[in-house]
């Protein structure tokens, strides 16, 4: 039983909607200062960063919303070596990073024995906290790259709405798609979870969202990625199934905009005390000159610089616009430092996982 359900919501649902639907800046001051605060209680001035590897865009899946679903044909594929990821894991230690985050489509190359091995070399090499992002994966994989040395998993459930998530996220065949039940399952086996949601997909109402973050702190999830929806042309939803999961919202349709992202993340932030948030690349490419600070001003305590060889990068097109795509890893790192000291905050040593347990202002 998660300990997050049995305390009493900070947030009653009506006033989380009336959150989500309020757009007025000075209504909004005493969210964002609220929001602020439990984070500095709860997490602290610290901010971990996460050096991103993008390892794979190979995927079987065809998501609605995605620009490498197997429905891309134009997009050339690409998968690391065993020996780059190693490289690069490698350069996420020497730039000081405690967490690298393996990230994938749906890659069944990326085999149960290969990617335990690799997890077994990266951890002996670097000691490094493992993060893995790599979909829907069965038991006996997940169970293998856990005693491989895998200390977290990414899954986000994209929304709480069955009949929306089945409109977006179609099932392969003979197999039914229940992420919930996945996430619970990793933290059976000793994971870390971590899950999130697109704000503004189309089809997404004010009530929906709600539930959402209702359901993250149900979960009692350790980490929450929340970013806007991007449009990536060509995928479904930039065709007729967009515009009727548009129409049937109507005035209801939460819009895929800077405000709203930010509104979520503080909300997150005061439902979820203790998880880590990323302040998100999706809202960094919204607003590239001040999307990662405002995240981090509003309840986020997490960056994930991306480390992916230059060259592989344009190719890992979730969505296009992508913030940071022609950097290299260097560039971001001295690019995330400044921002994160601009903000008077401090950059996160160790492996920078879940705090449990009472605040900090209460243990220190
Ligand atoms: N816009 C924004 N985020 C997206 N993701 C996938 N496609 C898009 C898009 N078009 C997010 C999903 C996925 C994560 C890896 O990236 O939430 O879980
Ligand atoms: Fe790759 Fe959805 S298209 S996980």
């Amino acid at each position: 039983m998660c300990e997050g359900c049995e305390k009493a919501s900070p947030l009653p649902h009506d006033e989380i909607l009336r959150w989500l639907r309020e757009t007025d800046e000075v209504r909004l001051e005493p969210l964002w200062t609220r929001a602020d605060e439990v984070r500095r209680q709860h997490v602290g001035e610290e901010v971990h960063m996460r050096g991103l590897l993008e390892i794979s865009n190979h995927c079987m899946r065809r998501c609605a919303y995605c620009g490498i679903s197997s429905a891309s044909k134009g997009l050339p594929r690409y998968r690391m070596s065993a020996e780059e990821i190693l490289q690069c894991a490698r350069e996420v230690q020497r730039l000081g990073y405690g967490t690298t985050v393996l990230q994938a489509g749906e890659d069944l190359v990326l085999s149960r024995d290969k990617v335990a091995e690799l997890l077994r070399n990266i951890k002996a090499e670097t000691g490094l906290a493992i993060t893995l992002s790599l979909g829907e994966r069965s038991e006996s994989e997940l169970k293998a790259w856990k005693a491989a040395g895998a200390d977290r998993y990414l899954l986000r459930f994209e929304t709480s709405d069955p009949e929306l998530y089945g409109r977006i996220h179609p099932s392969l065949e003979g197999t039914v798609s229940d992420r919930l039940a996945l996430l619970l399952g990793m933290r059976e086996m000793g994971y870390e979870i971590g899950s999130g949601v697109m704000v503004g997909i189309p089809g997404q109402t004010w009530e929906i969202l709600a539930r959402d973050l209702e359901a993250f702190r149900a979960l009692d999830l350790d980490m929450i990625g929340v970013g806007p929806f991007i449009l990536s042309p060509g995928t479904p939803l930039d065709g007729p199934l967009g515009a009727d999961l548009r129409a049937k919202a109507g005035s209801e349709q939460v819009p895929a905009d800077e405000l709203t992202t930010l509104k979520l993340i503080a909300l997150t932030r005061i439902l979820c005390p203790e998880a880590n948030i990323p302040s998100t690349t999706a809202l960094a490419t919204l607003d590239k000159d001040q999307g990662r600070e405002l995240g981090l001003m509003r309840g986020a305590n997490v960056v994930m610089p991306n480390v992916t060889p230059t060259k592989y990068r344009t190719l890992y097109a979730i969505y296009p616009g992508k913030a940071c795509i022609h950097e290299t890893a260097l560039m971001c790192r001295g690019c995330m430092e400044g921002r994160i000291h601009s903000l008077g905050r401090s950059l996160g040593s160790g492996a920078g996982g879940r705090r449990q347990g009472s605040s900090l202002l209460l243990s220190e």
